[in-house]
């Protein structure tokens, strides 16, 4: 079954938004809260060990109401089945979707080409599970026989920040083996890395499911040139695996096909941890730890398939994102993980949203006239707080943010966690209800300032307020709850580029770079500069002078 093609523009309960959106506008969240003593309690979701938060949001219940009529408008129940089923919505590609059948249960059946795909993923999971154990245990061993203590991953965009993220959030999880990742094509990242490195005790694990990619393997050839400057060819088998749909081309890289753990086409770049891509969190936090953040991601699908709109944490957070994006013309969404864990969270998810939903051709091909895929930032709490929340508290734009948190801290330090949470909740409190006039006022008497110092102080001081957040709670930062926190975000881009009615697994505006990158290439390195436009002519001029 194709997605629907509906403008979300034309139907009606977008005009019911357009003029409720007129009505509300000016509404203050200080009053909606006065208002309501129970609000805190309407606008939330319980779900496992999730608290989801989203009455600190500019919406009434008239607000969600008519943003469940939009989802039902655009047909977004269809679409959900016709994802999870297998159909080919990442129609440009001709290519089903199909991360969720990553983290199916063994007895679930997805179908492709009339195949039953399940039996080959957990084929595939069972030998991540051997070879991760075997280099954990030391049973497997490099080409001088020692342990492996070092784990190099060799891939860029979904091929690397997927398990860079996850190996970092779940480092408090870990074993011996030292997790590298080397991403960037600027050789001074891969050099750097070399630096700290032993080629008799570590596996690179090379990661590209086109394996074209120009960073990566230029990467992957300059460590094998040095590894080969202490190994030899034979020894590559024992150092070098590699993740790919692409057999053949691993196959003249030189590593052996038992070294080669298969994805397949219908696993999108940035969605795809959940394969053999995400070999190097197996190897960090060992497969059992894998199989659980595999399982929560799957908890999270169920959830997402089976609970009513109103109730369904994806569904709920990108209508509100959308209300923010079409109505209130919001540009960006910060998201604050207060862990230190979480530090790649949002670079991860800036891929993944960004990647997915920056778009404005929609699925009959028409140039679009509103505003889809939001910019995505932020960095952990409470470091932020200390950089970049001024703006968010006081500057010009509206910036709707998500605050992730935790109940229990991992090493336990109480006084920390509490400080931690105090600002968390803190937070929140203060970006919705801002500081009035007469609330510094009182504040600044009391410090015993003259009431012609108060008068010249007050406008810097004064909060509007009014500033949106989600709140997610979950009890702890373990493999399972990332797993589902993932899945959420995910499930939440595809809610959103239904409604915004374009297709969001496809990527071209990175397929055009990849492309000039060859041809400026060619200027660089041959005789003659080819045509461009003066400025890169001058530039180019001035590199090669
Ligand atoms: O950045 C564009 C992209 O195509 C991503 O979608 C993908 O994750 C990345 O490049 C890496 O591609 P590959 O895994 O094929 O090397």
């Amino acid at each position: 079954m194709a997605l629907p093609k509906i403008d979300p523009t034309t139907t009606k309960a977008w005009e019911k938004l357009s003029r409720h959106y007129q009505d509300t506008k000016n509404q203050h969240l200080r009053k909606l809260f006065t208002a309501d003593k129970e609000r805190g309690k309407l606008f939330v979701i319980h779900w496992n060990d999730f608290l989801v938060d989203y009455s600190k949001n500019r919406i009434t219940q008239q607000t969600m109401s008519l943003l469940l009529e939009l989802a039902e408008e655009v047909g977004l129940k269809n679409a959900i089945k016709a994802y999870f089923k297998g159909d080919e919505i990442n129609q440009t590609e001709r290519r089903a979707v199909l991360h969720t059948a990553l983290r199916a249960k063994k007895s679930d059946e997805v179908h492709v080409d009339g195949k039953n795909i399940v039996p080959e993923v957990y084929e595939v999971r069972e030998k991540i599970k051997v070879f991760s154990e075997g280099v954990i245990s030391g049973d497997r061993r490099g080409y001088s026989n020692k342990k492996f203590t070092d784990v190099v991953n060799i891939g860029i965009g979904g091929s690397d920040l997927g398990p860079a993220m996850v190996v970092e959030a779940l480092k408090f999880y870990k074993n011996h083996l030292r997790m590298h990742f080397v991403s960037n094509v600027d050789g001074d990242h891969v050099h750097e890395i070399l630096k700290e490195l032993n080629p008799e005790t570590t596996l690179f694990v090379v990661v590209s499911k086109t394996f074209t990619t120009q960073e990566t393997l230029s990467n992957a050839i300059t460590i094998k040139k040095w590894f080969l400057e202490n190994g030899s060819q034979e020894d590559i088998a024992k150092h070098f695996v590699a993740v790919s749909t692409n057999t053949q081309k691993i196959k003249d890289f030189g590593i052996s096909a038992d070294n080669v753990f298969p994805m397949w086409d219908w696993v999108g770049g940035r969605f795809s941890l959940w394969s053999a891509v995400g070999i190097s969190i197996s190897l960090s936090i060992g497969y059992d730890n894998y199989a659980e953040l595999l399982s929560g991601a799957n908890e999270m699908d169920v959830h997402f398939k089976e609970t009513a709109f109103s109730k369904n944490i994806p569904i709920v957070l990108a209508l509100v994102g959308i209300w923010y994006n079409n109505f209130y013309n919001a540009e960006t969404e910060a998201i604050i993980p207060y862990t230190q864990y979480l530090n790649r969270f949002s670079a991860y998810l800036q891929q993944g949203i960004m990647e997915s939903n920056g778009k404005s051709t929609d699925r009959s091909g028409n140039s679009i006239n509103y505003e889809t895929g939001t910019i995505i930032w932020g960095e952990p709490g409470t470091n932020s707080q200390h950089a970049f929340f001024q703006l968010i508290h006081q500057g010009t734009k509206l910036i709707p943010v998500d605050f992730i948190g935790f109940k229990e801290s991992l090493h336990g330090d109480k006084d920390h966690h509490n400080k931690l949470l105090a600002n968390f909740f803190a937070q929140t409190e203060a970006l919705m209800n801002g500081k009035t006039k007469d609330e510094v006022k009182e504040e600044l008497q009391e410090q015993e300032f003259t009431a012609k110092e108060i008068e010249a102080l007050l406008p810097f001081k004064i909060f509007q307020g009014n500033k949106p957040t989600n709140t997610i709670l979950i009890s702890k930062l373990t493999p399972k709850s990332l797993g589902s926190l993932i899945a959420l975000y995910e499930h939440k881009i595809f809610v959103q580029g239904i409604i915004w009615n374009i297709f969001s697994y496809d990527q071209w505006g990175v397929e055009l770079g990849k492309q000039l990158a060859k041809s400026t290439l060619s200027d660089i390195e041959g005789s003659e500069i080819g045509n461009h436009d003066s400025s890169t002519l001058n530039l180019l001029h001035f590199f090669k002078n």
